[in-house]
């Protein structure tokens, strides 16, 4: 979608998507995505998610990317955290040392303004509500942007939707199985967890679907060294 149908989201506060409690996904997988030390956790298109400061509380360094600061701000504002604002390139900067947005658009990412937030490269990402909030045609580039910045070796955590797609349009757009190894080719594509939620989904079952699928994916890419 173009920048100012999300900016308009968060204007009106149309931002359905947005959940108050750190993502179940999230906690389960935390092993796995976060485990063994502190780790560089990257949050693409991260809204006011409570992900980030749940990671930075666990001794991680996270940055968040997402085009609109207020979005970046509502997420320490609602929580009562201090933040600051500088800029890094050609992004705003919202946050704290440890955890800290970065305002702008997720195709401009560069691995010098990742170092900058993080120390170094991102070596983990967690992707909720980001490739699916992506246009089909945006969904390449999307994943240039990351290769870019990912460390060799990086940890994926991408939480995906699949449904009927001749009943609706995105976002969210449905990211079935074959799209997801297709877009990270290379990686080590992992199917972890797969269920039907159109139960806990009401507004999809108003729109005719029979089924709503969450699938999980642990994805690893090479590590050449
Ligand atoms: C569906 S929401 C998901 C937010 C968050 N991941 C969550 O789970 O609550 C998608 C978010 O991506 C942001 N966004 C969309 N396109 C973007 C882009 N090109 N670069 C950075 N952020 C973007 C939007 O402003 C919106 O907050």
């Amino acid at each position: 979608m173009e920048p100012d149908f999300w900016h308009e989201r968060w204007k009106l506060g149309q931002t359905g998507f947005h959940q108050d409690a750190v993502h179940d996904d999230l906690v389960q997988h935390a092993n796995w995505l976060l485990g063994g030390g502190p780790k560089r956790l990257l949050v693409p298109l991260c809204g006011k998610s409570r992900d980030l400061h749940w990671a930075g509380a666990q001794g991680h360094r996270v940055t968040g990317v997402e085009l609109s600061p207020v979005a970046a701000r509502a997420m320490y504002q609602e929580q009562g955290l201090p933040f600051d604002e500088s800029s890094v390139g050609p992004f705003g900067r919202v946050g704290s040392t440890d955890v800290s947005v970065l305002t702008g658009d997720v195709f401009a990412l560069q691995p010098d303004i990742l170092r900058s937030t993080l120390g170094d490269l991102p070596d983990r990402l967690w992707d909720r509500a980001a490739l699916v909030a992506l246009r089909p045609d945006q969904r390449p580039r999307y994943l240039q942007a990351l290769r870019r910045v990912l460390a060799p070796g990086a940890r994926v955590l991408l939480n995906s939707l699949v449904y009927d797609p001749t009943l609706h349009d995105g976002p969210p757009w449905s990211v079935d199985e074959p799209e997801v190894r297709a877009l990270w080719e290379d990686a080590q594509v992992d199917l972890v967890d797969r269920v039907d939620v159109l139960e806990q989904e009401p507004r999809w079952k108003e729109r005719g679907h029979q089924w709503f699928r969450r699938d999980l994916y642990h994805i690893t890419l090479p590590d050449p060294t």
